[in-house]
Order: C-alpha cells, then sequence, then structure tokens
C-alpha cells in the first residue's frame, strides 16, 4: 500500500495501530474457511467510532477498499482480504461500555467477545442467550453482521432478536444511532435490521446495544442415539410437547467419530447409531427430568430412539454438550466443505436422503459428516477433502457440488444460508434462495449506504 496512505492512517489511529508487514497483517486478513489466500494491503486497529469514521472518510477519498475483521470464525469467507483491501480490525474496540438492569440491555464495542458479554450479564444474573462453539473468540460486531445462529435459536432465536440499537459508520463515512436501544419505535424503516446480515457490504458496526434476558432455573441435557435419521423429526415434535428445549442437536455417527477421536473421551454408547440427539430443556424440578424421561420411553417404544443418557451432573452436561461443540475443530484438519442450510424440519429426512443419493451418484468417494440444529431445520452438510487432494482441486470440485446442494435446498423450499452467510463461498448461489428482484434491491441498498463501493466489495455478490 501506498506509504502516503499509510502516513495518514497512522495519523488516525497512531503508528503502531497501522500493519504492513504481510506476515503481520495476514491473519488478520482471514477466517476460518481454507479456500482463499489472504492479502490484505495493510491493517488497520482504531480505538474508536471517531476513528472508524476518518478512516473509512480517508478509504471514500482514495478508493480504498476496507475489510471488516471480528473474531475471524468466519465460515463463509465474509472476512477474507484476499486482493490487497485494508483490514479494518475492531480487536482493540472490546469494550463493555454499560450494563442496565432494569432495561435488561448490555451495550458494548463491536469487538467485544461474545464470552465476555455472556460473563458480564451473568454477574448481573442475566443472560444473552445467543451461544455458540466459537463465542470464545467471536466478538459481537461479527456476530451482528453476520446474524449468527448456534445452538439457542430453538428457544432464543438468533443474534438479530437480541440487537435493540446499533452504532455504525456507513460506507459513506457517516455515523448512525439506529434505533437508540429502544424497545419500542415506530419511527419509519428500522436501518438497524439493514446492517444486521450485511455482512460488512454497508459499514462498520460500531457498538451495540445487546437485549439481555433472565436465565432458567435449571438445564437438563440428555443425548439419544437413533437408528434412523427419518425418526428425528418425530423425536423432536414428543420433547417439544413435553418439555420447554432450549436445544435440539443432531450429529452423525461419523462427527461423534471424529471428536472422541481428537478429545480422547468416548462414546456415551455401548453401540453406535448412525444419528444421534442432544436434547437441552429447561428443569424447573423433577417434575421436568420426569417428562424427559417419560418421552424418551415414549421415543424408544415408538420413533426410533434406541438408548439415552441423562446428564447427573453439570460436569456430565458439559462432557454431552462436548460431543456437539468440538465437532467443527474436530473436522477442521480435514479442511472440509462446509454448508450451512435450512429447510423445512419435516423435509429433513427426505433432503439428507436426496444429498446422500447425489454424493453417491455424481461425487463418490467424498465423505460426508452431518451435524446441525434439527430444532431449527438448520443441518450442516461437511465435507472433507481428500488428504491427497490440493485445496484448488477440492475447492473446484465443492463449487459444482455447491450448485448442486443449492439446487436441491431451492426444490426443498430451503434457504442455502441458515447462519454462517454468503461471504465468498455461497454468492455464486445466493439466486437459488433470493429472486432477481431481492437481489438487485439489495444491490442499491448497497450503493445507497457505501457509494464508492469501499466496503467488503465482492462479498454476498459482485
Ligand atoms: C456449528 O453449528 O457448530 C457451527 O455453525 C459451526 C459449524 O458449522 O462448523
Ligand atoms: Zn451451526
Amino acid at each position: 500500500m501506498e506509504p502516503q496512505l499509510i502516513a495518514e492512517l497512522r495519523a488516525i489511529v497512531g503508528a503502531s495501530r497501522v500493519l504492513v508487514d504481510p506476515r503481520e497483517c495476514e491473519p488478520f486478513g482471514r477466517d476460518w474457511t481454507t479456500f482463499w489466500q489472504a492479502r490484505p494491503g495493510a491493517v488497520v486497529l482504531p480505538g474508536s467510532t471517531d476513528q472508524v469514521q476518518q478512516v473509512v472518510q480517508l478509504a471514500n477519498r482514495r478508493r480504498l477498499a476496507i475489510v471488516p475483521s471480528g473474531g475471524r470464525t468466519g465460515l463463509s469467507g465474509g472476512a477474507m482480504a484476499c486482493n490487497g483491501e485494508l483490514v479494518l480490525a475492531l480487536d482493540r474496540m472490546d469494550r463493555i461500555i454499560d450494563v442496565d438492569p432494569v432495561a435488561e440491555t448490555l451495550t458494548c464495542q463491536a469487538g467485544a467477545i461474545t464470552r465476555t458479554v455472556q460473563e458480564e450479564a451473568a454477574r448481573h444474573n442475566l443472560m444473552y442467550p445467543v451461544d455458540f462453539a466459537s463465542s470464545g473468540s467471536s466478538r459481537i460486531g461479527g456476530n451482528i453482521a453476520t446474524n449468527a445462529g448456534g445452538i439457542k435459536v430453538i428457544r432464543y432465536g438468533d443474534t438479530r432478536h437480541w440487537v435493540r440499537g446499533l452504532k455504525v459508520v456507513t460506507g459513506a463515512g457517516e455515523q448512525l444511532d439506529l434505533n437508540r436501544g429502544l424497545v419500542k419505535n415506530n419511527s419509519g424503516y428500522d436501518l438497524r435490521h439493514l446492517f444486521i446480515a450485511s455482512e460488512g457490504t454497508l459499514g462498520i458496526i460500531c457498538e451495540a446495544t445487546l437485549a439481555l434476558t433472565r436465565p432458567p432455573r435449571g438445564l437438563g441435557v440428555m443425548v439419544l442415539s437413533v437408528a434412523d435419521f427419518a425418526a428425528l423429526p418425530e423425536v423432536l415434535h414428543r420433547f417439544k410437547a413435553a418439555l420447554t428445549l432450549t436445544a435440539f442437536e443432531f450429529f452423525s455417527h461419523r462427527a461423534m467419530a471424529a471428536v472422541t477421536e481428537r478429545t480422547g473421551n468416548g462414546s456415551p454408547f455401548a453401540d453406535e447409531t448412525p444419528f444421534y440427539a442432544l436434547v437441552e430443556f429447561e428443569r424447573g424440578g423433577d417434575a421436568d427430568e420426569r417428562d424427559a424421561l417419560a418421552a424418551f420411553e415414549d421415543c424408544v417404544a415408538d420413533h426410533g430412539v434406541r438408548d439415552g443418557v441423562l446428564a447427573q451432573s453439570q460436569t456430565q452436561a458439559a462432557n454431552l454438550w462436548a460431543l456437539r461443540e468440538n465437532i467443527t475443530e474436530s473436522l477442521s484438519p480435514r479442511a472440509p466443505y462446509k454448508s450451512d442450510l435450512s429447510v423445512p424440519i419435516a423435509a429433513m429426512p427426505a433432503f439428507v436422503r436426496d444429498i446422500e443419493a447425489l454424493m453417491a451418484n455424481r461425487f463418490a468417494g467424498l465423505e460426508v459428516v452431518w451435524f446441525g440444529h434439527l430444532g431449527d431445520g438448520n443441518i450442516h452438510l461437511n465435507v472433507l477433502k481428500p488428504d491427497d487432494w490440493t485445496t484448488d482441486r477440492f475447492a473446484g470440485v465443492c463449487a459444482s457440488l455447491g450448485q448442486s446442494v443449492a439446487e436441491r435446498v431451492e426444490a426443498f423450499g430451503g434457504s442455502i444460508s441458515a447462519e454462517h452467510g454468503i461471504g465468498l463461498l455461497k454468492k455464486d448461489t445466493l439466486h437459488f434462495s433470493r429472486s432477481p428482484g431481492e437481489i438487485e434491491l439489495m444491490k442499491q441498498i448497497k450503493r445507497i449506504f457505501d457509494p464508492e463501493g469501499i466496503m467488503n466489495p465482492g462479498k454476498i455478490f459482485d
């Protein structure tokens, strides 16, 4: 990047807050995806919203592309800087600004780590309920920019449900205070929601006011072994009827085997079955546990459940959750192609059968690992890279696989992205889930917020 530009950036944020050494810059220019090479031109680490604004205004004057960067845990390439862009990293803007226990809100800078937000809420006997395996590294701004989902969506909804207000700097360099943290505000278009899931293409989220809630009195956790994926929607139905569920996750035996191999902890079951379900429910007292056991017995009798384990302590509950939460990390050495799909819950078994047939017919030999958030209709299709394939060869095959899967998703009335976003990974298949009219409107909206087209160019659409 041009020395004069670097000098101007340094004048805004301080000399040490602009990185130019490619080795230092590289980790800031990538996320958890493996198909692309990060090649950022420089990294800037602002410490305040005003500094973000000055950087964006400078980038407008110089027509400089910016890639916003949070926890860099994304799975769709939304935070990849592959073309010499300026990475604007929110790492230093990680402060909790305020907790209001009466309004039940927490205000923080966008770089606050999700787990820090959860812990701060807990200190006030409140809860920020959006949760996922990457909570220890992901940052709130990135969660909002991708409308992150996670493991509790069945009970609490995704990130969008918890955003009361946002302070943003638009791509044009203007500061906006969107919704001011209010519960009720019927004064026209709610621009806050445009920034949620905008993947950094409209501007930079600098500060957020998040709604909090009261934590449940207790939680029960069970893992069930299931003979056939087709049984799972009915098992979900039975448990939903009996209890207040906070999670209903599933994973295949291959997924569990990857975790047990990596962690060294054994399976809780003597016998292997193709699928397992993790059920978490609110446990106010013994009656809830009795209801859970009754639902379990019913499912053993009628709905294909073979065995089950009910956690008897918090440690056991954590160990059961670890079977699900460690899947991503356990698969990562195999550099998987990851696809987060949603289809109506009732259609999930037929969809999985359909994709299995597609894989067998057209992509034979590639290993598939299924897991996901069954309670939300959200399936994670992971395809493992054969060890002797190059990344380029694998990425090429996966591009074609992605097209075929997206066609099937459309046929089943689903969405090509349930929670990870579009980024670079899915922009070629966006038209399977959004109409030409919708895509054109999205482009027009981007032009309004980002007239010079400097904000995360090439993400979501070209
Ligand atoms: C998950 O459900 O564990 C996350 O979405 C991450 C992943 O899909 O690997
Ligand atoms: Zn997920």
